[in-house]
């Protein structure tokens, strides 16, 4: 069970001193906007290498950008451990999956609301990490989409008949009082941005997180 606490919440203004604040979680969770694949914009590539020099904790990149399959793999080769990139904006992904594997990064899908996992299903091959977006990307701080927990049931399903280490994401919404029902469908990876950053004390609030999936795992 993983905690990978989304930095969009953080102080932009001290990205350093924020990351140093959850020095204790798995993975620090960058999402990346272009303000065409969602509306918004955040960051880049640039920023993601001058954050790589200083995290102490391996960097969970999230691209809701148009053409990952273009950017993507420029992330890996960065120093990510982890790139996902919507399935909805590539045009190749299983191509692309394999890009972000050889530039040495874990490499995962994800899936809006409204996109389903079984026209997808037949890359978990090629993919080490399936995200479940539990709101519409785009921004932090909104209500958590109880709808989409059987998918990631069913997603959870599909890697265990599959088999290996593929990890199951939730994000949008995550905090004390969903993370349980993510687990229970089957989540193992909880990315939470307001639960984490809002609290007075972050890395408390990752604890919190942990212990609660914890108490949940499989
Ligand atoms: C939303 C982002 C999330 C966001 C989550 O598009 O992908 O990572 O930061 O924020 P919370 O946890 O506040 O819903
Ligand atoms: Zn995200």
């Amino acid at each position: 069970m993983l905690i990978s606490p989304s930095i969009l919440s953080a102080d932009f203004a001290n990205l350093e001193a924020e990351l140093k604040r959850i020095a204790n979680a798995d993975w620090a969770h960058v999402d990346v906007m272009d303000n065409h694949f969602v509306p918004n914009l955040t960051l880049g590539l640039p920023v993601v290498e001058a954050l790589l020099q200083v995290s102490p904790v391996p960097i969970d990149a999230h691209l809701m950008i148009e053409d990952p399959d273009r950017w993507a793999p420029g992330y890996a080769e960065a120093g990510c451990g982890s790139v996902t990139f919507h399935v909805e904006a590539a045009r190749d992904p299983r191509t692309l999956a394999r890009a972000i594997r050889a530039a040495g990064a874990r490499a995962a899908m994800a899936l809006k609301p409204g996109t389903p996992f079984a026209p997808y299903a037949d890359l978990l091959p090629e993919l080490d990490m399936v995200l479940v977006m539990t709101v519409e990307p785009g921004f932090g701080g909104q209500s958590f989409l109880a709808d989409q927990l059987p998918k990631v049931r069913e997603v959870r399903e599909a890697v265990r008949r599959h088999g290996g280490e593929i990890w199951v994401q939730v994000d949008g919404g995550v905090g004390s009082d969903t993370l349980e029902r993510c687990a229970d469908a089957g989540a193992d990876v909880f990315v939470a941005g307001s639960a984490v950053y809002g609290a007075p004390d972050a890395a408390a609030a990752v604890e919190r997180l942990r212990a609660l999936a914890q108490r949940h795992a499989h």
